[in-house]
């Protein structure tokens, strides 16, 4: 029968120890309520000794979580104990984490003691916690780097005051796969009261490991795993859980293990952890990075129209991921082409396949990626014959009037000129969309912008990309200039231009598809 391996998340203490800003009580709730939804086991809230705010979340999180455990570290100090045990009283069930390093660097040069009193000080908080609840956690802090006869000696020890799960944290990411697990094996082996308790691994990734160590702890018998959401943590991060998550999913009968995890969750939490940590997720990180699921290669894009599962070992969509995405670049084949035309409502006949190709390799070795509408363009037109209907003849601004802003604009819509002008309190950005918008007649809502700076100071220029949907379609602009605001104006100016564009290719197609 299959182990049943317990998530910890601890985002809320481990992941929120790297954040810049510490979280507010308000902010980790709505955290904690969605790990409980994802069906997360244990969650991890705080260290609530260390500021009045930690013990306000340990509390407002323990009173409203009913399925998940809350769990609270604490040093082995008497008043950490009381103070996290008293953080939790009300909730549903909780548990006490407690640590102690147990390496002898950590035990000389931080501690300054003796490997004895590390035992005798362990069994004494572990029997101290006891008091307050049956669940006690300890955790060897640095196990990957302590002796293992040391570290054998200890778990015993803590076992039998009565810790009920024993974790052996990686605290530096020191170690790999094959070392990591082979230490699991050792304690198994090793240590005579081990069935009496549950065996954790708590993995740092300063080598890149933390979830191939954790695996692999599994494999030799771990039966808890902590980590984070989106692998937030000190230094290089903490495991990232929906690695691991997904990995006994696919790998469940290698490992003999699964979880309880609803994995239909796992990209909504990953997004709304990145959102209130202000952490944004990179596009390339595993299980959930933005191009996780895209496909740029034509060799590959062919391989995945044939059958998904040539180059996707899981349909995002089970993670609640959005659907599989085809880039077009200069490395897609004819066969993504032809595919996104049809998405398009394009059959072949409607079009030249082979010289919409040969145009679209020359657009996209100039321009790197390609949108649907530069392909339906291409399909009809030359790129030659793209106009630049909106041209930004002149703007001036004033700041100086308090809190507001003074913006004057010349646009150039064809042949006619058009003059805004605005004095705002409001935010510039969404106004100046609106505006252009009511200028144009192009009811356009923003979506997204993000700002680059380029690396070199001296002649320091500032890219803003957008994207705004227009009648169910979303459509991506870019500006650059040394000024933000001058940049934001045209890349609205620029999204424009592709929206006219493609109304021109649909009133000679006479088509509305829009
Ligand atoms: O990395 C670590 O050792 C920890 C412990 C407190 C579990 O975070
Ligand atoms: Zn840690």
């Amino acid at each position: 029968m299959k182990r049943k391996i317990i998530i910890l998340d601890t985002t809320l203490r481990d992941g929120e120890q790297a954040l810049k800003y510490s979280l507010t009580a308000k902010k980790k709730l709505k955290i904690a309520l969605s790990l409980e939804n994802m069906g997360v086991d244990i969650i991890e809230v705080g260290f609530p000794i260390s500021s009045p705010e930690d013990f306000k979340s340990s509390q407002i999180i323990s009173n409203n979580i009913t399925n998940s455990t809350i769990c609270s570290l604490a040093r082995c100090v008497d008043n950490d104990i009381e103070v996290a045990a008293e953080s939790m009283l009300k909730a549903k069930n909780f548990r006490l984490h407690i640590f102690l390093a147990t390496s002898d660097i950590h035990i000389k040069s931080k501690l300054k003691k003796r490997f004895q009193e590390i035992i005798d000080m362990s069994v004494f908080y572990v029997k101290k916690a006891k008091k307050y609840t049956n669940d006690v956690q300890f955790s060897c802090e640095d196990a990957g780097r302590t002796n293992i006869n040391n570290l054998c000696k200890i778990v015993e020890k803590v076992i039998e005051a009565g810790a009920n799960t024993i974790n052996i944290p990686d605290t530096v990411g020191f170690t790999v796969p094959y070392e990591f697990g082979k230490i699991i094996k050792y304690l198994y082996n090793n240590v005579p009261n081990i069935d009496k308790a549950n065996i954790s691994v708590h993995c740092h990734n300063d080598l890149g490991m933390a979830s191939g160590n954790s695996i692999s702890a599994i494999k030799e018998g771990a039966s808890q795993v902590e980590g984070t959401t989106n692998g937030l943590g000190e230094r290089a991060g903490n495991t990232a859980l929906e690695e691991i998550i997904m990995a006994i999913k696919l790998h469940g009968n290698l490992l003999n293990a699964y979880t309880d995890i609803n994995i239909k969750n796992i990209y909504k939490n990953s997004k709304l952890v990145s959102k209130i940590c202000h952490v944004p997720i990179p596009r390339n990180k595993a299980v959930i990075g933005s191009n996780a699921f895209s496909h740029s290669s034509g060799i590959h894009q062919d391989g995945m129209l044939k059958n998904r599962n040539n180059y996707e070992i899981f349909n995002p969509t089970i993670i609640g991921f959005k659907k599989t995405k085809l880039n077009l670049t200069s490395r897609s084949g004819r066969s993504a082409i032809k595919q996104k035309m049809l998405e398009l409502g394009y059959k072949e006949k409607d079009y030249d396949l082979n010289k919409l190709y040969n145009k679209f390799i020359n657009f996209a070795d100039k321009k790197g990626k390609v949108f649907d509408y530069d392909l339906e363009y291409l399909a009809f037109k030359n790129e030659k014959e793209y106009k630049n209907f909106f041209l930004l003849k002149k703007y001036s601004v004033n700041y100086k009037l308090r809190d507001y802003t003074k913006l004057k604009i010349k646009l150039l819509c064809g042949d006619k000129i058009k003059n805004i002008k605005i004095t705002t309190k409001k935010n510039i950005i969404n106004v100046l969309c609106k505006l252009f918008s009511k200028t144009t007649m192009l009811k356009i809502v923003l979506l997204n912008y993000e700002s680059f700076t380029t690396e070199k100071i001296e002649n320091l220029s500032i890219r803003v990309n957008i994207s705004v949907k227009y009648k169910n379609r979303t459509f991506y602009g870019t500006g650059i200039s040394k000024n933000y605001l001058e940049s934001y104006i045209l890349s609205l100016i620029d999204v424009l231009n592709n929206i006219w564009n493609l109304n021109d290719i649909y009133m000679n197609l006479k088509k509305n598809i829009f």
